[in-house]
């Protein structure tokens, strides 16, 4: 298994190529293809749901990390987990029982992962630490990609490095939101293991294949340290 993680978010890619773009990204060494899923509520944009989901299943063998900003999620496990998601990442703050919620999705056969806002204090996702198989750590507010990264998140990703190690947690810590050639090696030196970039890998002015490479490349850059040691 790798021991880092790029997961291209489909949200900048051009639907109108979605095919070509995904399989783009795939044959350039991305490792998952992130969704977002948005429902207009809990986040002001609306985006894809499971019938999108079900198309990009038919695409790619890729994993499908499915990241659903929407309330009450634990109504639509059941159809993105149907439509082939691989991992569903529910965000702490429109679950009041994240342990209930993370074991349903892994009944579902999904790895689960459970997301905070860069404004939710680390407290609120203590309870799901050691039930996730990921944690992601939202570095901008959650609705749009193209936007900038939020500095002060950095240290809530070292702060969650140090929980997981803590409790031996293999599980993925996931960064979204800004990530990019100066973002990311700040968050990897931090301890995050996965890294989603939407506007670095399909706005790069080279083509999405050069920004998966590049930032393939930054990930490789300082390999020699592992995050889990
Ligand atoms: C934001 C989404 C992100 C977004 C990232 O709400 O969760 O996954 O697509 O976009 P960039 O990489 O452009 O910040
Ligand atoms: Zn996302």
């Amino acid at each position: 298994m790798k021991n880092y993680i790029l997961a291209p978010s489909i949200l900048s890619a051009d639907f109108a190529r979605l095919a070509e773009e995904i399989s783009t990204v795939e044959a350039a060494g991305a490792d998952w293809i992130h969704v977002d899923v948005m429902d207009g509520h809990f986040v002001p944009n609306i985006t894809m749901g499971p019938f999108i989901v079900e198309t990009f299943r038919r695409i790619t063998s890729l994993p499908l990390d499915v990241h659903l900003m929407i309330e009450k999620p634990e109504r639509y496990l059941e159809a993105f987990a149907k439509a082939g998601a691989s991992g569903l990442t529910v965000h702490v703050e429109t679950c009041p029982d994240i342990v209930a919620t993370l074991r349903q999705i892994k009944s579902l056969g999904c790895t689960a992962g459970a997301v905070l806002n860069p404004e939710t204090p680390v407290g609120k996702i203590q309870p799901a630490l050691a039930e996730a198989d990921l944690i992601l750590v939202m570095s901008v507010h959650p609705g749009y990609s193209g936007q900038r990264f939020i500095p002060e998140t950095v240290s809530k990703v070292s702060e969650i490095r140090k929980k997981l190690n803590a409790l031996r947690s293999s599980a993925w810590l996931e960064v979204d939101g800004g990530i990019d050639v100066e973002s990311l090696p700040r968050m990897k030196e931090a301890g995050a293991t996965a890294f989603v970039a939407a506007t670095a890998v399909f706005k790069h002015p080279e083509g999405a294949a050069q920004g998966v490479r590049t930032l393939r490349d930054v990930i490789a850059s300082e390999a020699k340290q592992s995050p889990r040691l």
